[in-house]
């Protein structure tokens, strides 16, 4: 490479570095994989330093972080937030080994082996043993104060334990480690948002980082989160520890979550052979990791050592090989599911990522494959996104075969036939019940726990019945005979009679569990309640405008919009009509006396009132029946907003919740001036 080239590399570099930065730290939106960045940091680090002098000062290799939200107030650390350097190769593990040696002038290096928690980084502050502070890395200088946020997670410790060495409770004390979301909950999470319509996180570490970060810490406190903690530093007078073994059991004695799988040795065999274990066990663990992390176990070392602009010199990261990999795309399927929407899925030429074997990817929508380019034939990068979902990340476009047709999406549902309408990002077959793939699915949720609660109708029983014909819409559940079932393989006298008493006993339904368990797109559990509440019975909502619906508070444009397409289809409506004639009829519950216009409804007040104190106003909403809030959260329903509302008025707009003033707060309660 000549000169002139090597400057045009470094600085294409800088910027690349910058941007992702930007989508990683800054909008938790990374585009590529922790591999790729590292790739590129390292090319940069490596030329940079065969030309030291063409490094520009605020090249991405000279700062410790990142770059910083502006939501939350900025806090200064106690001492600097050090990041690791990576190292992927054994190779470079052992240069890392001889340079301490040959520093240390010793034979070999005491090492303990933790596993690098891939989540956010920390810092808690504990002032006489109690928390006073806690705020994410940031730049390594300064972080965002998140002390409100941190205080929600049950692994943190608001006091530290009686039995922690008295020096961690005397003065001010600064602990590290990780906050992490549990891959269980993070796939809950994630099933919760595409229930939702909305876009899955698309990984663990993006998931806690997105939580810790809320502006309301009732949103933090409902993603249990997790916390260890693997680093403990006293500001004066430094803490007693001699190894990084005792402070971990000092963390530990503190009431602190310290992983429990940490190897100690001498010389490296301990280090890789426990790299190799943990790498076997990764997706066996409740965390997402990402490597280990060697540190050197005696703390005198350390000093001696000392540490680097950005990163201390007695530890590294040794990461994990990316889950990614490179296969074919055999073909590009399209999926159909409960709701009718049609998800393109690239059919792959089998191939392990990380012990497991991915045969398909989603590729999300149609915008999603344009803006990659993806086409059958194609050599594609593919990831375990969050390391569960499989997922394209790239075309590799020199490897492209000639005749390949840019993917579209069909017109006719490739199940049943029918047309498929485009509506938003997603195209949706208009066949609603009437199609196969939708129906299997919509009858699993209509007989769910939630919905009609069918106990014995599972995943299974719902395809068996269909293959033998016998299912052809949700009426159809209440015309099974015990004729039919006797027929099905695995049922015997006593399954079929629980079964037939289990599908009788779910014919009077809460109304709100019913029309939850129509499955109408955008129809959960909360929109439902609202529309039996406003509506009290199926059959007014037969007629009901888009107007009328969006009357509703709590109810926008999009659910009225869906709601009416339901109800005004004539094959949904034969359907409605069969299920009352099978004798399916939903209780209302009746309510007390006395209106009751705000049941139902979670309120919060934001901003000034000019007519009444906050307090007055809240005692008004709870004799209307209403809840009070004091922070914005999912199951906020109803805002109303004065002059001033700030960050909960913005948070309550991109809930898409229903907002309003005081004068229409006080007409709705029945108090019209
Ligand atoms: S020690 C000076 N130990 O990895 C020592 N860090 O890439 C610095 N990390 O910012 C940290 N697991 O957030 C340490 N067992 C572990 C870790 C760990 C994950 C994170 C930490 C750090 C990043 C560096």
């Amino acid at each position: 490479m000549t000169r002139a080239q090597a400057r045009k590399r470094i600085e294409a570099l800088g910027a690349e570095l910058r941007e992702h930065d930007h989508r990683y730290h800054v909008l938790d939106q990374p585009t590529i994989s922790d591999a790729q960045y590292d790739r590129l940091f390292r090319e940069l680090k490596a030329l940079e330093e065969e030309y030291p002098d063409l490094r520009a000062p605020d090249s991405p290799t000279q700062r410790v972080g990142s770059a910083l939200r502006t939501a939350f107030k900025r806090v200064p650390h106690v001492a600097a937030m050090l990041s690791l350097d990576s190292l992927m190769e054994a190779d470079e593990v052992r240069k890392f080994d001889e340079r301490l040696r040959r520093t240390l002038e010793i034979e070999r290096v005491d090492y303990v082996v933790e596993p690098k928690f891939d989540g956010l980084s920390v810092e808690l502050v504990y002032e006489d043993g109690v928390l006073v502070r806690g705020s994410t890395r940031g730049d390594g200088e300064v972080g965002e104060d998140i002390t409100e946020n941190l205080r929600t997670i049950r692994a943190i410790p608001l006091r530290l334990d009686d039995d922690a060495p008295k020096a961690m409770r005397r003065g001010t004390v600064a602990v590290r480690g990780e906050a992490l979301m549990p891959i269980a909950e993070f796939e809950a999470l994630n099933k919760r948002l595409v229930e939702q319509n909305e876009e899955p996180t698309p990984n663990a570490r993006n998931a806690a980082a997105g939580s810790v970060r809320q502006l309301d810490p009732a949103i933090t406190a409902a993603r249990r989160l997790d916390f260890f903690a693997y680093d403990a530093a006293g500001a004066e007078p430094p803490l007693p520890f001699a190894t990084q073994r005792e402070m971990l059991d000092a963390l530990r004695a503190s009431g602190f979550h310290v992983e429990k799988n940490v190897r100690h040795g001498t010389g490296l065999d301990p280090v890789f052979a426990f790299h190799t274990t943990l790498l076997e066990r990764r997706d066996r663990l409740d965390y997402e990791i990402d490597g280990v992390v060697v540190k050197v176990d005696r703390r005198d070392w350390q000093d001696l050592l000392g540490v680097r602009s950005r990163s201390p010199r007695w530890a590294v990261a040794y990461k994990f090989p990316p889950r990614i990999e490179v296969t074919q795309v055999m073909d590009i399927a399209v999926q159909v599911g409960r709701t009718g929407k049609l998800t393109p899925v690239a059919l792959l030429q089998p191939v392990e990522v990380s012990g497991v074997t991915v045969s398909r990817a989603t590729l999300h929508n149609q915008d999603e494959v344009d803006r990659k380019d993806v086409r059958a034939g194609d050599t594609v990068r593919i990831r375990r996104a969050g390391d569960v979902i499989p997922e394209v990340v790239e075309v590799i476009r020199d490897r492209r075969p000639r005749d390949t047709h840019p993917f579209q999406m069909p017109r006719r549902c490739p199940v049943c036939g029918a047309r498929v309408d485009r509506v938003g990002a997603y195209h949706l077959c208009t066949n609603g019940l009437a199609c196969p793939a939708q129906l299997q699915a919509h009858i699993g949720h209509f007989v769910s726990r939630g919905a009609m609660d069918i106990v014995g109708l599972g995943d299974k029983t719902v395809r068996q019945l269909m293959d033998a014909g016998l299912l052809k819409d949700l009426a159809d559940v209440y015309r099974i005979t015990p004729i039919d079932l006797a027929g099905l393989e695995g049922f015997a006298e006593k399954s079929i009679e629980n079964l037939m008493a289990a599908i009788d006993a779910s014919k009077r339904p809460r109304l709100d569990r019913f029309l939850y368990a129509l499955g109408v797109e955008h129809v959960g559990a909360t929109v439902a309640r609202l529309l039996g509440d406003h509506f009290g019975g199926v059959a007014p909502l037969l007629d009901a405008s888009e107007e009328d619906l969006q009357a509703i508070h709590g109810i926008g444009p999009e659910v009225a919009e869906s709601v009416r397409r339901f109800f005004s289809s004539a094959r949904n409506r034969r359907v409605l009509e069969r299920l009352r004639a099978a004798g399916v009829r939903p209780v209302v519950e009746k309510r007390p006396k006395g209106a009751q216009p705000l049941a139902g409804e979670t309120v919060v007040f934001t901003g000034t009132l000019e007519r009444m104190s906050r307090p007055e106003a809240q005692r008004k909403a709870e004799n209307a029946g209403g809840r009070i809030a004091t922070g914005m959260s999912r199951k906020v329903t109803l805002v109303v907003a004065g002059p001033g509302a700030g960050s909960k008025l913005d948070e309550a707009k991109k809930l898409g919740l229903a907002v309003i003033d005081e004068s229409a707060f006080l007409a709705r309660i029945g108090e019209t001036t």
